[in-house]
């Protein structure tokens, strides 16, 4: 009985998970062919962001620069280098995680994205993503993706302090570019990301956050 039980519900939980990986596809081929903003006219690549569908925490950066606009993958320039080493500190591993950025285009120039990129971008994909991959802890690097969770904080003020809203423990923390190109920054974020485990822990004593209380309220977004 109880293996029976036990196969049924596995069976159950794998039907789950192929239903979330095929939409987590499907958002991502979204994302290649999105023209929703004019930042697919100077694209290479769309970004879509990658990783496990049931990662236990997500990173979010700000948006692909010139490598990732090229091989259409997160953090893969020298910003990704120091993102892996940063995870090591934390015991943690790409295939681990799941990154993605608020937008999914590369900016000219890489000028800071515009709110209304940012609006449509993430309301499009990035808070679907995260409603499928339900994560209990979201890493923020830097203060565009800081601002989709807490947009009236400085994240000078508040990195490395987690805070939990709508059920998951939103953790911001520098952009590491700004650790690579302030050098003083560094042993901030270093030690930020040193307290992950602690915080992962942490999440584990939490509810899982339920599909009604997932992301952002509204008015936060409408802020921008
Ligand atoms: N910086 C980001 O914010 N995202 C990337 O994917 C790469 C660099």
């Amino acid at each position: 009985m109880i293996v029976a039980g036990s196969s049924q519900w596995l069976y159950y939980l794998e039907r789950c998970r192929s239903v979330a990986s095929d939409e987590l596809q499907k958002i991502a081929q979204e994302v290649h062919t999105c023209k929703l903003c004019p930042l697919h006219q100077g694209r290479v690549k769309a970004v879509p962001g990658e990783g496990p569908i049931d990662a236990k925490i997500v990173f979010i950066g700000e948006g692909p620069g010139y490598h990732e606009d090229r091989q259409g993958r997160p953090f893969v320039g020298p910003s990704g280098k120091f993102l892996d080493e940063l995870l090591a500190l934390a015991g943690l591993q790409r295939q681990d995680v799941f990154i993605g950025n608020v937008i999914k285009c590369r900016p000219p120039q890489n000028r800071d994205p515009l709110p209304d990129e940012i609006d449509i971008c993430t309301r499009t994909y990035l808070f679907r993503q995260i409603e499928i991959i339900n994560p209990r802890v979201i890493v923020t690097l830097g203060r565009f993706s800081m601002s989709l969770y807490l947009p009236k904080e400085r994240i000078s003020r508040i990195h490395g302090q987690p805070r939990m809203i709508n059920g998951r423990l939103i953790v911001p923390m520098l952009h590491p570019a700004a650790a690579l190109h302030q050098p003083q920054n560094r042993p901030l974020i270093e030690a930020d990301f040193r307290r992950l485990p602690e915080i992962m822990a942490q999440s584990e004593h939490t509810e899982q956050p339920g599909a009604d209380d997932a992301e952002p309220p509204m008015e936060q977004l409408s802020l921008f």
